[in-house]
């Protein structure tokens, strides 16, 4: 949700800010812009939308040599986008890029505005520059006043400031969203919100901790923690590869990671699986011991992975299983007890409301496990213990190929715990790991299919409205089709169990109510069959997603032959976020950057 780029040295520093403003669009596209400080003067230019607007204004503008520049890319969270709430913010001579929620700003700015500073804009971040510009009137030096400007904040922030009265420095501060410094062996320091607009330029990279400030100059880094004491950071090194991020021929990111799912589902088992048992190096047993519950914590797609989850543990592992959303746990004074083990799920680790949930279980003395994408990021730091899905980038806001490692996580995780509490036998770990190793070739996009799938598509265009149906777990996997589709088409489409229907959505059923129905072989499928032939007896459209012939149903999306439920969940899977994609490129939406939305929500 917002992110921010900085450096300081001699390259080229306008090519250097807009690239890794790129790498960090899929954070928010609303509005980007940049400042450059240079020979003691400021250029500032800022665009409404995707980046490429700011490529336009900026074409004749050139830096060379020496120079130290800040930019954004936003997710409008206080005030529209405009370009006057477009990022980096002009103090008289200072200029701010923040990315997070300073929850005080009300306050300051009041004051700010009782002392006759005018305000431009109506963002929260503002605040931050006129602060600091006071604070420089009684203070010995600009450091000092950036010090008493971060003290005086309340919120979530990571903020890069330069100014005029130091033209050598940049200022930094993180606290609850995510700042990472990258030094090379050249005179030179850059920022970024996540390392891969460092990719390239940077050699290591240190990622700041929650409290941390300090300034750059192109030689020094000067760092202190929340108390103000002075420490070193610590650097690691940057893997370089940037291959995964391209679009490689595909029409959109996401149709790229859905293609991927395969290659990312086996690099995912990669060492985890022997014959018959289940090999997390990265846990210690002891994790387990004494634990009656597991409450699995999260928001969006890795809620619905929670939620698929929290069948595989009852199912297998005997474990009593909670699910919970994220922004509703944290304030609903929730129940932790000792014996629970806390897991949080999600893609990019830095979601705030699952963070702060994770930050509370930790209060609380629970143990805490993280299912992540993102190595080094706060989740990952901050749980007692993190297993890492191997999806590689995902670029795509809307999530496919986390999704899928989540869940081959969990199916991993539950045969685990299902052998520390014996609740299933050697032969029975065996025959799931077995089909867990056909996972990869049922994930594989066949062209018959997506052929069939981008055919079919323009049927689905209208209408007022989806329901995605299925049951046990193939219904936590509805409620994920249908987020899809409203993500990336804006159509209305809500998932529900198959046997609710009854109990008030049938209401709703005519021609031009689309059912996307789950009919498993495996599972429950007279049930479910059942469900959808009310539907149908009620005139709604119906396409089935199965293995077996559904004559009832208008639309047939026909899986491959599976002799596993979950092997169905995962065929069954890819139907729906084809259908998803194709109706959404139809519609000529922006797949990859759908409106309103951001790839990684870091602010409540
Ligand atoms: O990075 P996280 O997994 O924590 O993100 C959670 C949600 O914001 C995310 O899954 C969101 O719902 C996606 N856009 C879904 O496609």
């Amino acid at each position: 949700m917002c992110g921010i780029v900085g450096y300081i040295g001699q390259k080229n520093t306008k090519e250097i800010l807009l690239s890794g403003l790129k790498e960090l669009e899929y954070r928010g596209y609303d509005s980007a812009g940049i400042a450059v400080l240079q020979e003691g003067s400021f250029a500032s230019y800022k665009a409404v939308g995707k980046l490429v607007n700011l490529e336009e204004k900026t074409k004749e503008f050139t830096t060379e040599g020496f120079a130290l520049g800040i930019g954004h890319t936003r997710w409008a969270t206080h005030g529209k986008p405009t370009e006057l709430n477009a990022h980096p913010h002009l103090g008289e001579k200072s200029y701010v890029v923040h990315n997070g929620i300073i929850e005080n700003y009300a306050e300051l700015k009041k004051e700010l505005q009782t002392n006759g500073v005018t305000f431009l804009s109506q963002t929260d971040t503002e605040v931050i520059v006129h602060q600091f510009e006071k604070n420089q009137k009684t203070s010995k030096n600009s450091f000092e006043a950036f010090a008493k400007t971060i003290k005086e904040l309340h919120g979530a922030y990571a903020i890069l400031l330069a100014t005029k009265a130091e033209e050598e420095t940049l200022f930094f501060a993180k606290h609850g969203s995510p700042l990472l410094i990258g030094i090379n062996s050249v005179d030179e320091k850059y920022f970024a919100s996540s390392d891969t607009p460092l990719i390239g330029h940077c050699t290591s990279v240190s990622y700041l901790e929650d409290g941390d400030y300090g300034y750059v100059t192109p030689k020094e880094i000067a760092l202190f923690d929340k108390n103000g004491v002075k420490k070193e950071a610590r650097f690691s090194a940057l893997s370089q590869n940037k291959l995964l991020a391209q679009k490689e021929g595909y029409r959109f990111f996401m149709e790229k990671e859905i293609y991927e799912q395969s290659v990312v589902i086996a690099d995912t088992l990669m060492g985890r699986v022997s014959e018959s048992e289940i090999i997390f190096d990265e846990l210690d047993a002891l994790l387990f011991e004494g634990i009656n519950e597991i409450k699995l914590c999260a928001c969006g797609t890795s809620y619905h992975s929670a939620m698929s989850a929290s069948y595989l543990f009852e199912r297998y592992a005997k474990i009593k299983t909670s699910i919970e959303v994220a922004s509703e746990f944290r304030y609903r004074e929730p129940i932790m007890t000792k014996d629970t083990l806390f897991v949080a799920i999600s893609q990019s680790g830095e979601t705030a409301d699952t963070l702060e949930t994770l930050k509370m279980a930790k209060a609380a003395g629970l143990k805490t496990l993280v299912i992540c994408n993102v190595d080094n990021s706060s989740m990952v730091r901050l749980a007692d213990a993190s297993i890492l899905t191997r999806a590689g980038i995902e670029k795509g806001v809307a999530s496919t190929k986390a999704f899928a490692t989540q869940i081959t996580v969990f199916w991993m995780l539950a045969l685990y715990t299902a052998k520390l509490r014996d609740s299933l036998n050697k032969e029975q770990i065996a025959s799931h790991i077995a089909t867990l190793r056909e996972v990869p070739s049922h994930v594989k996009v066949s062209d018959e299919m997506h052929e069939r799938i981008k055919r079919l598509s323009k049927r689905y265009l209208h209408g007022h409205g989806f329901f995605f149906i299925g049951r046990d777990i193939f219904y936590p996997l509805a409620l994920e089709g249908a987020l899809k589709l409203k993500e990336i088409s804006y159509l209305h489409a809500e998932g529900y169990p198959a046997g609710e229907m009854k109990h008030g959505p049938i209401a709703l059923a005519d021609p031009e109510l689309f059912t996307i129905a789950l009919l498993p072989k495996h599972l429950h499928y007279e049930k479910a069959k059942s469900n959808v032939e009310e539907l149908s007896a009620r005139d709604s459209t119906i396409c089935a997603i199965s293995q077996l012939p559904f004559e009832k149903a208008d639309d047939f999306i026909e899986i491959s032959p599976c002799e596993h439920y979950m092997l169905e969940f995962f065929e069954m899977m890819v139907a729906l976020q084809l259908l998803s994609l194709e109706i959404s490129i139809r519609l000529g939406n922006d797949v990859d950057m759908p409106r309103n939305l951001a790839k990684s929500v870091t602010v409540e």
